[in-house]
C-alpha cells in the first residue's frame, strides 16, 4: 500500500484530536449501555456495580490478610489498619505459566498453599483473619463476598474458573486442605477498586481508581440513579463505585477505524483474539510489542539496521515495554542504554540514525497509549461533572514510562470541560490496603449484626 516511507509506515500511529474526541463519545455510549439492563449484554464496557458503596472514613481498624492476583505479582499480605496509619508485610509468590494456564482447581489450591506457607512464616495459623482478595479480572459482583467471574483478561486461561464464584472456589481449596479453617474471604475488589480506596483514604477527593500496568482499566463514583443495573439497597450515600472494565471497549468494532495492522496482528496472535481491544492498544502487556512490530516493519523495507534484524527482533514478546520506556527515557547525546538493548537483542548494525528512528517508534507508541487511556480519563470525568477530582493511579506502566504522567495531564486536560479540576496521584499498595479496607467494612457489618 504505497511508498514503504518511514512516514507511510508509522502514520497509523499518529492520531489526530478528532479521533480521540471521537473514542469519547463512542466510550460514552458503551458506558450507559453497560448500566442499562436492557443493553448489558451487548456492552463492551460492562460496569459492573462493586457492591463498595463508600469511601473510607478513617476509622477502620484491625488485622486483615490480604491476596493480589492479576497484576505483575501474585501476593499475599497481612495489613494492620489503625486510623489513618497502615502497617503491612507481604511476600510474592510464582504462579507458573502451567498454573496460569491450567484448571481453576490446581490455580486455587495453589493459592491456599501460599496462603497456608505465609501465615506459618509469620505464626498466623491460630489467629482468626479476615481476608479480602485483590481479584484484577471482570466479575459480576452478586455482594461483596460473591464474584462471578466473566471471563478471563491478560496472561490467564484457567479451565471451570469462568462462569463461577471465586470466593467459593477459593473457600473449595480451604476446605480441601482441612487446616485453615479460620481464615474467610470477606470480600472481593478490583485492583482500580484497591487505587480509588487507597488513595481517598487520605485524598476525599479521590473518585477514580485508574490501572495502567499489564492491563488497564478504570473505576468510578457513580450515581445510584445512573446504575439501572443496581439492584441493591439504595440507602445513602446514593452512589456506587463502578468497575467500568474498559479494557474491553472496542470489542463490539467500535475502535476499527483507529486500529493499525500492528494492532490487529497483536489481537489475532493473543490468547484471547477479539477481546480486551481498547486494553491492547494501551497497556504494558501490549506496547512492546507494538513497537517491535512497527521496528519489523521498517526494518524489513531496509528503513533501520540496513535491514539486518535477529532472531531476538524477530520474537514475538520479546522487545519488552520495559525497553520503551527506556529508549523513551535515554539520554539522547549517547544512547547509552538503546545501545544495551540493541547488544541484548543481539543486532548487529546499528547506528545514530537507528537509535533515533527507534526512539521515535516507542514514542509514538507510548502517546497514542497515553492518550486513548486520557480519552477515557476525560470522558469519565466529563460523565461525573464534580468539580474537583483526584484520580488514584497505579501499575507498572505509569510508574516506570518517563512521561506517561505527563502526556495523560496534558491530553486530558484538553479533553475535559474547562469547569473540572483533576489530579492525579499514585497509589501506594493499593491493592492490599483497599482489599484490607473493603474487608474491615464487611468485618463491621458481620460483627454488627451478631
Ligand atoms: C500493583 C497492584 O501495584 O499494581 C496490583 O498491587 C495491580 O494489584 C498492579 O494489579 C497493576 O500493575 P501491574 O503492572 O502489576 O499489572
Ligand atoms: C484487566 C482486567 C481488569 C483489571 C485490569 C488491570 O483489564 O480485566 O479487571 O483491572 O486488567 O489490572
Amino acid at each position: 500500500s504505497g511508498e514503504r516511507t518511514v512516514e507511510n509506515i508509522l502514520k497509523p500511529l499518529d492520531l489526530g484530536d478528532d479521533d480521540y474526541r471521537k473514542v469519547m463519545d463512542l466510550m460514552h455510549a458503551e458506558l450507559v449501555k453497560g448500566l442499562t439492563p436492557a443493553t448489558h449484554e451487548a456492552a463492551d464496557i460492562k460496569c459492573y456495580p462493586t457492591y463498595v458503596r463508600s469511601v473510607p472514613d478513617g476509622s477502620e481498624n484491625g488485622d486483615f490478610l490480604a491476596l493480589d492476583l492479576g497484576g505483575t505479582n501474585f501476593r499475599v499480605l497481612l495489613i494492620n489498619l489503625n486510623g489513618q496509619e497502615v502497617k503491612m508485610e507481604s511476600k510474592i509468590f510464582i504462579i507458573p505459566q502451567h498454573i496460569m494456564l491450567g484448571s481453576g482447581i490446581q490455580l486455587f489450591d495453589h493459592i491456599a498453599d501460599c496462603i497456608f506457607k505465609f501465615m506459618t512464616d509469620h505464626k498466623l495459623t491460630d489467629r482468626k483473619l479476615p481476608l479480602g482478595f485483590t481479584f484484577s479480572f471482570p466479575c459480576r459482583q452478586e455482594g461483596l463476598d460473591r464474584a462471578i467471574l466473566t471471563t478471563w483478561t491478560k496472561g490467564f486461561k484457567c479451565a471451570g474458573v469462568e462462569g463461577n464464584d471465586i470466593v467459593q472456589l477459593l473457600h473449595e481449596a480451604i476446605v480441601r486442605r482441612g487446616d485453615m479453617k479460620n481464615v474467610k474471604c470477606l470480600a472481593v475488589i478490583n485492583d482500580t477498586v484497591g487505587a480509588l480506596m487507597s488513595c481517598a483514604h487520605s485524598d476525599r477527593k479521590c473518585a477514580i481508581g485508574l490501572i495502567l500496568g499489564t492491563g488497564t482499566n478504570a473505576c468510578y463514583i457513580e450515581n445510584l440513579d445512573d446504575v439501572k443495573t443496581w439492584d441493591g439497597d439504595t440507602d445513602e450515600p446514593h452512589e456506587v463505585l463502578i468497575n467500568s472494565e474498559w479494557g474491553a471497549f472496542g470489542n463490539g468494532g467500535a475502535l476499527d477505524f483507529v486500529l493499525t495492522d500492528f494492532d490487529r496482528s497483536i489481537d489475532k496472535h493473543s490468547i484471547n483474539p477479539g477481546k480486551q481491544i481498547y486494553e491492547k492498544m494501551i497497556s504494558g502487556m501490549f506496547l512492546g510489542e507494538i513497537a517491535r512490530l512497527a521496528i519489523e516493519r521498517l526494518r524489513k523495507n531496509n528503513l533501520l539496521f540496513e535491514g539486518e534484524g535477529s532472531y531476538h527482533l524477530s520474537t514475538r514478546g520479546r522487545f519488552y515495554t520495559k525497553y520503551v520506556s527506556e529508549i523513551e527515557g535515554d539520554d539522547v547525546d549517547n544512547f547509552t542504554v538503546t545501545k544495551q538493548i540493541f547488544e541484548e537483542l543481539e543486532l548487529v548494525t546499528h547506528n545514530e540514525q537507528d537509535y533515533r528512528l527507534v526512539r521515535h517508534v516507542c514514542s509514538l507508541v507510548s502517546r497514542r497509549a497515553a492518550y486513548l487511556a486520557s480519552a477515557g480519563i476525560a470522558c469519565l470525568l466529563n460523565k461525573m461533572q464534580r468539580k474537583e477530582v483526584t484520580i488514584g493511579v497505579d501499575g507498572s506502566l505509569y510508574r516506570f514510562h518517563p512521561f506517561f504522567h505527563d502526556l495523560m495531564m496534558e491530553k486530558t486536560r484538553a479533553l475535559t470541560d474547562a469547569q473540572i479540576s483533576f489530579k492525579m496521584m499514585l497509589s501506594h499498595d493499593g491493592s492490599g490496603k483497599g482489599a484490607a479496607l473493603v474487608a474491615a467494612v464487611a468485618n463491621r457489618l458481620l460483627e454488627e449484626k451478631k
